[in-house]
């Protein structure tokens, strides 16, 4: 299939842990590519101003506004094609703001709502995540209402961050706390894949109003799959200390909201099995299948990676 690389693309959110990786994923595939930023404050940190530069070195066009400001969001949104937002979690309702500006624009072929997690519509969890899982549904159900082209995104895990997370390849500790039994299954993606899956899709015309999901074989794997492969990986026998799953959920309970947030993510992800929970169709769409061609770094080859030069992943909070 031609690669589409005219598609103009504006990126909200593209300061945080995704957007960065969206940010070169857009401008590497060959799309002129702007970002709307909040407005740069005097005392903004060194690294803030350094990102923009090196956006800028990019030949990215950094615009700074407000969600707020609908009238210059409208404009903005005027010159662009296809709009994908990587904002942070507690934002996610805020993109109501940039559906009702799309839609006054009138031109948006297509919006990506910041979602990159589980299939929203398929899946449940635990309530403090079950309150994300709805907050991300009711921008699919207002983006729907607008009449606003979508692509949803569901990318599953980051596999960097959970990899990092799960066996701390830096410390080269000889311990491992698991969740639950270990035995459940769970989709690693890399980052990087992530942001190129999703802006190939955004500019395909096969997933336009569609559902993606990210969900290669090779990166399906449980807790316990990791450490062994680690453990051959490294020539080390780490200890297995298993969390029991009663205990994550009187976490959950007893936590207060947000803080209640990641013990419920990781009893989706790592005890519940829900990213593998229900079985792909022929309807659905797959990214790994919808571009063969493309060379995703499956958990394996992280693993390697993370064997030399382990990345260092910073989130604000997991979702
Ligand atoms: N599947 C997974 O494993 C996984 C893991 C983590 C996240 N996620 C998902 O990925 C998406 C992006 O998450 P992320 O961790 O990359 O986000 P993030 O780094 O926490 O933040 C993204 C951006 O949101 C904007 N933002 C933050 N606070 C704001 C505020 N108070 N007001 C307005 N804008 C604000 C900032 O952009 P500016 O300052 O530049 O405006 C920031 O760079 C989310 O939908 C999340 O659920 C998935």
């Amino acid at each position: 299939m031609a690669i589409d690389t005219t598609s103009k693309i504006l990126i909200f959110g593209a300061t945080g842990y995704l957007g960065k990786y969206m940010v070169t994923a857009s401008v590497s595939m060959g799309h002129p590519t702007s970002i709307y930023v909040r407005p740069i404050r005097p005392d903004a940190d060194y690294s803030r101003l350094e990102l923009f530069k090196s956006f800028e070195s990019m030949g990215v066009t950094v615009i700074q506004g407000e969600l707020d400001d609908h009238e210059k969001l409208v404009s903005v949104l005027k010159q662009v094609d296809v709009v994908i937002s990587t904002l942070a979690v507690p934002q996610h309702l805020e993109q109501l703001k940039i559906i009702v500006a799309m839609k006054e624009a009138g031109n948006i072929k297509r919006f990506v709502p910041s979602e990159f997690g589980n299939e929203v519509d398929r899946v449940s969890g635990l309530p403090p995540f079950q309150a994300l899982l709805d907050n991300k549904k009711k921008i699919r159900r207002a983006t729907e209402e607008a009449g606003i082209p979508f692509t949803y995104v569901s990318a599953n895990s980051f596999a960097a961050y959970f990899v990092d997370y799960l066996l701390h390849p830096h410390d080269k500790s000889d311990q491992v706390t698991l969740y639950g039994t270990g035995e459940a299954r769970a989709v690693l993606n890399f980052e990087e894949d992530v942001a190129v899956y999703t802006v190939k899709a955004a500019t395909d015309p096969r997933v336009e109003n569609r559902v993606i999901i990210y969900r290669p074989l090779k990166n399906i794997v449980s807790q316990l799959d990791l450490v062994s492969a680690w453990e051959k990986k490294t020539g080390r026998t780490m200890k297995r200390i298993h969390v029991p799953e009663e205990e994550i959920v009187k976490l959950s309970e007893s936590l207060p909201f947000p803080d209640s947030i990641p013990v419920s993510i990781l009893h989706n992800i790592f005890i519940a099995g829900a990213q593998v929970s229900f079985e792909l169709t022929e309807k659905d769409l797959e990214a790994s299948q919808l571009y063969p061609d493309y060379n995703y770094t499956c958990v394996d080859e992280l693993l390697n990676i993370c064997l030399v030069n382990p990345p260092k992943p910073k989130l604000a909070a997991f979702a």
